[in-house]
Formats: structure tokens, C-alpha cells, sequence
């Protein structure tokens, strides 16, 4: 059986929008996946590149900004310079060998509950077919072998999946 592994997703979600439609998923006892950990922003146009970069670094497998719609932050552009930086990091992940879909951005607004549950499955889902960021050697060699043992392949690193969808 493959190694048990149970992905660390960060979400950075702003309280406008984001974080109050997954306050709404779980009003709504919708089921999503405990893989989440939300970090509430004013505003997705807070998150920086380094935030991004420091959550791999201590071990998260997959992370996504989620925001308003364009043209509804609250901050006017907020939002459209969060979904810039995600295209930036996503072209540093494939250049360094780190899967581009490890990090994501989404638009969720309040009412939205069933949409952020999606996301939330979605990148669960994500994270545990392409396993442990590479950061947690051990986790990931553990994986790695399970995989060999079963004679599954190896997920190819640095690669867009067909099955990557936007919600
Ligand atoms: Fe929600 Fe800017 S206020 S993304």
C-alpha cells in the first residue's frame, strides 16, 4: 500500500470574499477535504512571492491565493497583481523542476461556499498525485518507494497536468 500521506495545503484567502465563502462551505456542511489551512488577508494583494516561497519552505505541498472577483476587491487591483505573482511563481517552479501546480490562484466570492469546496478538493487532489514537496525529503522518499514498491511511475516533475482545471 502506498505510504499514507496526508497533504498540507495553505490557502491565502481574503476576508472579503474568499475566507467568508469558506465560512459559508462550512455553514453549509459542505465536505472538503482537512488538508486546508487558511491564512485570512485583507486583501490577496498582500501575498508576496516570499510568502509563498517561506510556506514551501517549511513544508507545505501545495498553496493558493484566493480572492475576489476582477473588479470586485476591495483594494481595486488587489487580486490582479496576486494572479500576476502565481503566473510568476508557476514560471520559476517549471524552470527550477518544482510542479507549476503546486500553487494556484482562484476567485471565490462570499456566496461561493460550493466553489471554495471544490478548490479545496481540487487541490487536494493535486497535491496527492504529485506527493510530499520535495522540501520534506524524507516524507517524499517514503512516498517515492511505496510508489516503486507498487510499480506506479513516478509523477514527472515541472509538468502541467491534463487534468488541471480552473475553477
Ligand atoms: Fe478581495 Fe482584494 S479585497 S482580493
Amino acid at each position: 500500500m502506498t505510504e499514507e500521506y496526508s497533504p498540507k495545503i495553505i490557502g491565502f484567502c481574503c476576508r472579503w470574499c474568499s475566507y467568508a465563502g469558506a465560512d459559508l462551505a462550512g455553514a453549509m456542511r459542505l465536505q472538503y477535504p482537512p488538508t486546508i489551512r487558511i491564512i485570512m488577508l485583507p486583501c490577496t494583494g498582500r501575498v508576496d512571492i516570499l510568502h509563498v516561497l517561506k510556506a514551501f519552505e517549511v513544508g507545505a505541498d501545495a498553496v493558493f491565493i484566493s480572492g475576489c472577483h476582477e473588479g470586485d476587491c476591495h483594494y481595486l487591483r488587489g487580486n490582479i497583481q496576486a494572479r500576476k505573482r502565481v503566473a510568476r511563481l508557476k514560471k520559476v517552479f517549471a524552470e527550477i523542476g518544482l510542479e507549476p501546480e503546486r500553487v494556484e490562484m482562484f476567485h471565490v466570492s462570499s456566496g461561493e461556499g460550493p466553489k471554495f469546496a471544490a478548490l479545496a478538493r481540487e487541490m487536494t487532489e493535486r497535491a496527492l498525485r504529485l506527493g510530499p514537496n520535495p522540501v520534506r525529503r524524507e516524507a517524499r522518499a517514503r512516498w517515492l518507494a511505496s510508489l516503486a514498491q507498487e510499480g506506479k511511475p513516478s509523477p514527472a516533475p515541472g509538468s502541467e497536468s491534463a487534468s488541471d482545471s480552473r475553477l
